[in-house]
């Protein structure tokens, strides 16, 4: 096998090719003077090989990048294309919340033609059915890996999710840290007051990490981060999967209190502290030596 890393992807497609010990084809990226991008392989063929091409989906030009790698890679003669989305972008936007709007999510992944596409910790695990031109798509899940991370610098004493959509990411972490979870609790007061608090546990005098998917403004993470403080916890660690970290995201939550920020490589930041790329290449490795896959379509 031999592995392409898109230009949203560079650091992690070579860890993954470090850890299937093949080869990581150069690639080359730039702007035409209009703006379009222009992306080559440097390869003149793939002929009998399968690839993988690893490439996260933040921004828009990374999902045009993607769409010319696996062309590149059809016109090398590749025997089967893997597509490893380490972050996929729009995920957020999986339904019609107004008449009118599309489902983006659905848009752009149904423009994926693959004989495999792994995403890890898609936001939305409905994103992972509008992958309607792959074989098969599956989910990764690096919240045990986040889990490991806090078991072996035993810095946190407890796991908190700051809403119900992080509750299971939450549990995962916990469990692989062997410490208990807890999720924050919102009840409207009234029409302009909400009270917010743990459900269960006390975290007075503990040193709390908060789990979270994806983080983008940091908004989330400030507002739980205050009112843990608020609470007496006595540190507040932060750990996501995706560091998305709009400008002045991380600044804003080291400001709020935060001791640290652990997030994975699909998105490569300063904070990337537990990398993906050996729960991806064993995969890879693994649905190489299968004829089937699983699929959650
Ligand atoms: C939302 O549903 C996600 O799980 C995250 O909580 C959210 O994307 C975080 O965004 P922000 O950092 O902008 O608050």
């Amino acid at each position: 096998m031999k592995v392409v890393g898109g230009r949203a992807s560079q650091v992690l497609a070579s860890r993954v090719a470090a850890a299937l010990d093949c080869e990581l084809l150069p690639c080359e990226f730039r702007s035409f003077p209009d703006g379009e991008l222009y992306t080559r392989i440097d390869a003149t063929t793939l002929d009998g090989e399968p690839v993988a091409i690893v490439q996260s989906l933040t921004s828009d030009t990374d999902f045009v990048c993607l769409l010319q790698l696996i062309e590149a890679c059809e016109g090398l003669n590749a025997s089967k294309i893997s597509v490893v989305i380490p972050y996929l972008g729009y995920a957020r936007q999986d339904r019609r919340f107004r008449s009118g709007e599309p489902i983006s999510v659905r848009a752009l992944t149904r423009c994926i033609f693959a004989d495999e596409v792994f995403v890890v910790n898609p936001h939305s695990p409905e994103a992972l059915k509008y992958f309607e031109n792959a074989r098969s798509v599956e989910a990764l899940d690096a919240a045990p890996l986040l889990g490991e991370h806090f078991r072996k610098t035993k810095s946190v004493e407890l796991v908190v999710a700051p809403d119900d959509g992080a509750a299971a990411l939450a549990a995962t972490v916990a469990g692989h840290a062997g410490v208990g979870y807890d999720v924050l609790e919102k009840t409207r007061l009234s029409a302009e007051e909400v009270e917010i608090k743990p459900k269960t546990l006390d975290v007075a005098g503990r040193s709390v990490a908060l789990v979270d998917d994806i983080i983008s403004t940091g908004g989330t993470i400030v507002k739980a981060t205050s009112l843990l403080k608020e609470l007496g916890a006595s540190e507040v660690h932060v750990a996501c999967v995706h560091a998305v970290l709009v400008p002045g995201a991380a600044t804003r939550m080291l400001n709020a209190g935060v001791k640290e920020v652990v997030a994975t490589d699909t998105l490569e930041t300063i904070f990337s502290k537990v990398s993906v790329a050996e729960l991806i290449a064993r995969r890879l490795a693994d649905a190489a030596t299968t004829t089937t896959t699983t699929t959650s379509k």
